[in-house]
């Protein structure tokens, strides 16, 4: 299946399927509960889609399903071509606890090391479509990982982030060493990664690990704002923008400043870039055609 800009649709890989307990269902046609229902997903107004973490008893601790209906949720919504940016949130007490301690705490070495236990997070990362975290309640461990593998990450006030995976004998396992060293730095990440201690919401805003803070019960509504208005920009762009932003987190700098200039000659390449700049000129607004 072919996405919007001519993606091959992601497959998962043989060693998901390994791992799963059951067969993934389809999704339930125009419904808001998904796949297995540990999300929900809705299109909303404005080219915006939203997802929801639905696990609340278990405070959407990162199962194995879960994962299955995230990752098919969030892949449709990136294929669709009237979907500009998605929402990712929880509830309000939790965005996630983490991994789920339960699912794995029986796990040997040899069996996490052969599946690569946890190496399928990385595919939300790929996505083209800008992803807006709301982030309420507990972001801890996988949490705060899957948190900081969005694009934008706003918070509400009584939201938490914490890698206290220490606090059972292991260690961050999808991308909290690196990440959160990235957005706060050396010497706090540490800190953080080494005692299991929580952060704030108004820390986080102030280290530059959310944009801003937010009271809990618009936090949504703020986030969905923020992507009606991504939707409104040429999305070639966008998902250019994007992937320079991000590639400046994964590589060094003289790697990123050589792509970054790359995809900024690439976008020469797009009518959009012309009609954008001609607009400009002309005193008008541009007439994006998405090519
Ligand atoms: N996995 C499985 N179940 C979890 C969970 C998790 N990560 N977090 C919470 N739950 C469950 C609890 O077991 C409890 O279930 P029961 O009602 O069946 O007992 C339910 O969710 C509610 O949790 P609490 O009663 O503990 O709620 P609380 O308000 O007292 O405490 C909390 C909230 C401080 C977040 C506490 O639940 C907690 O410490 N959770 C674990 C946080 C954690 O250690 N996360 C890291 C996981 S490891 C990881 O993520 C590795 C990685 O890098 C990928």
């Amino acid at each position: 299946m072919l996405s919007r800009f001519g993606r091959a649709t992601a497959r998962l890989p043989t060693h998901f399927r390994m791992f799963a307990t059951q067969v993934p269902t389809e999704a339930v046609a125009d419904s808001t509960i998904y796949g297995k229902g540990n999300v929900l997903m809705e299109r909303r107004d404005g080219g915006v889609g939203l997802v929801t973490l639905n696990r609340p008893k278990q405070l959407n601790a990162l199962c194995y399903d879960l994962f299955e209906d995230l990752h098919s949720a969030l892949s449709e919504l990136d294929q669709d071509p009237s979907i500009s940016a998605i929402v990712l949130t929880g509830s309000e007490k939790a965005f996630a606890a983490g991994a789920d301690i339960k699912e794995m705490k029986d796990r040997e070495f040899p069996d996490t090391y052969m599946r690569d236990m946890l190496t399928w997070w990385d595919q939300l990362t790929t996505l083209k479509t800008p992803l807006i975290g709301a982030v309420n309640g507990f972001a801890l461990g996988g949490g705060s990982e899957l948190a900081m593998m969005c694009d934008i990450l706003l918070a509400g006030e009584r939201a938490k982030f914490g890698q206290p995976e220490v606090n059972l004998g292991t260690i961050p396992g999808m991308g909290g060493t690196q990440r959160l060293t990235r957005a706060i730095g050396k010497s706090r990440a540490m800190e953080m990664i080494l005692t299991g201690d929580f952060m704030d919401a108004h820390e986080a805003a102030q280290r530059g690990l959310v944009s801003r803070v937010v009271a809990p019960d618009l936090l949504v509504e703020e986030a969905l704002k923020v992507g009606r208005k991504i939707a409104q920009k040429s999305q070639p762009s966008i998902s250019m923008a994007k992937e320079c932003v991000n590639f400046s987190m994964e590589g060094s700098l003289a790697n990123g400043l050589l792509f970054e200039r790359r995809v900024f000659q690439a976008t020469f390449g797009t009518k959009d870039q012309t009609e954008g700049m001609t607009a400009f000129a002309e005193k008008r607004k541009p007439t994006w055609t998405q090519n």
